[in-house]
């Protein structure tokens, strides 16, 4: 069995090193993270691994995963690349949905193979990303034999496969924020929205649940255009105008997002 090592050992790389160990696909040797005790945390959830203190104890490995957060990547792919280690030049990939594989250039230059491989999945807890991974699509791109290494080892946890040009990142993962991540920032809203109108926390709670599901339903039913409803798709701009207006006053950006969106969603509505 190939072998691998966990430099970043938060949610993704909890989530993916426990993955690999449970099903055989690589051998956890080392785990790092910022503080011990996170990485010490980390190799007891995957269930193998030695929480390592710096990038120089690592032990050798087949593959190294940089789960790391996205403005620490290169820096510490240029670290890595600089140190002497016995067995490497080996394979070097990171998670993130918005950057290439460029940002390991310096371990390239120094030999080893490189690639980004970004999980579509919203890793909120390691333990629930572990149940909700089977069918996640993952986007590949980087050094031909590293994509068909760790296309082989995702498959094998029940990722789904596919190609993703580096330049199309940016837009490929604005699509993923679009998708998950602005949800809760528009269900905070709209609740801080419903408290300031006295509406019973209770029935806040049983809004969310059931506005959520019915949302979600809709959408899976009928795609977006024909979920659509609301004053924009009714083309009532009088009413988009005033609401936009009591909003600006009640928080600007809130008054400004409102009005982007709607925007946006008169454009959907006249979509043929
Ligand atoms: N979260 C998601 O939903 C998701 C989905 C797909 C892809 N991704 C991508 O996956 C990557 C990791 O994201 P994440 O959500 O797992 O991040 P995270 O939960 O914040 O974990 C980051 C980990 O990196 C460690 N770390 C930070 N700087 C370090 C350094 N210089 N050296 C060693 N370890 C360091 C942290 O250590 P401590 O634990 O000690 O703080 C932590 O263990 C990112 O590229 C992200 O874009 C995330």
């Amino acid at each position: 069995m190939k072998t691998l090592n966990v430099i970043g050992a938060g949610r993704v790389g909890k989530t993916l090193g426990r993955l690999f160990q449970a099903a055989g696909i690589f051998q956890v040797q080392g785990v790092l993270a910022r503080s011990e005790a996170s990485a010490q945390q980390a190799a007891q959830f995957i269930g193998a691994g030695q929480a390592c203190q710096n990038l120089a104890s690592l032990p050798p490995a087949d593959v190294w995963l940089l789960a790391l957060p996205d403005a620490h990547i290169a820096a510490v792919a240029l670290e890595l690349a600089v140190l002497d280690v016995s067995n490497r030049p080996a394979l070097a990939f990171h998670c993130s949905g918005a950057l290439g594989s460029d940002q390991l250039a310096p371990l390239a230059e120094h030999g080893w193979q490189v690639a980004s491989a970004h999980p579509l999945l919203s890793f909120a807890r390691p333990e629930l990303a572990l149940a909700q991974f089977a069918g996640t699509p993952c986007a590949l791109e980087g050094d031909a034999p590293a994509l068909h290494l760790l296309e082989w080892a995702l498959t094998q946890i029940g990722g789904q496969c596919f190609a993703v040009a580096a330049q199309d990142k940016l837009l490929y993962h604005a699509a993923a924020v679009f998708a998950t991540n602005f949800l809760p920032v528009l269900q905070d809203l709209a609740e801080q929205l419903w408290q300031h109108s006295g509406m019973p926390t209770v029935l806040i709670q049983h809004m969310r649940a059931t506005l959520l599901h019915n949302a979600v339903n809709n959408i899976v039913a009928l795609g977006p255009k024909a979920a659509l409803t609301g004053p924009a798709a009714r083309g009532d701009l009088a009413l988009v105008a005033a609401q936009a207006q009591a909003l600006d006053q009640w928080d600007t950006q809130a008054g400004a997002a409102y009005q982007a969106l709607s925007q946006l969603a008169v454009k959907l509505s006249h979509t043929p």
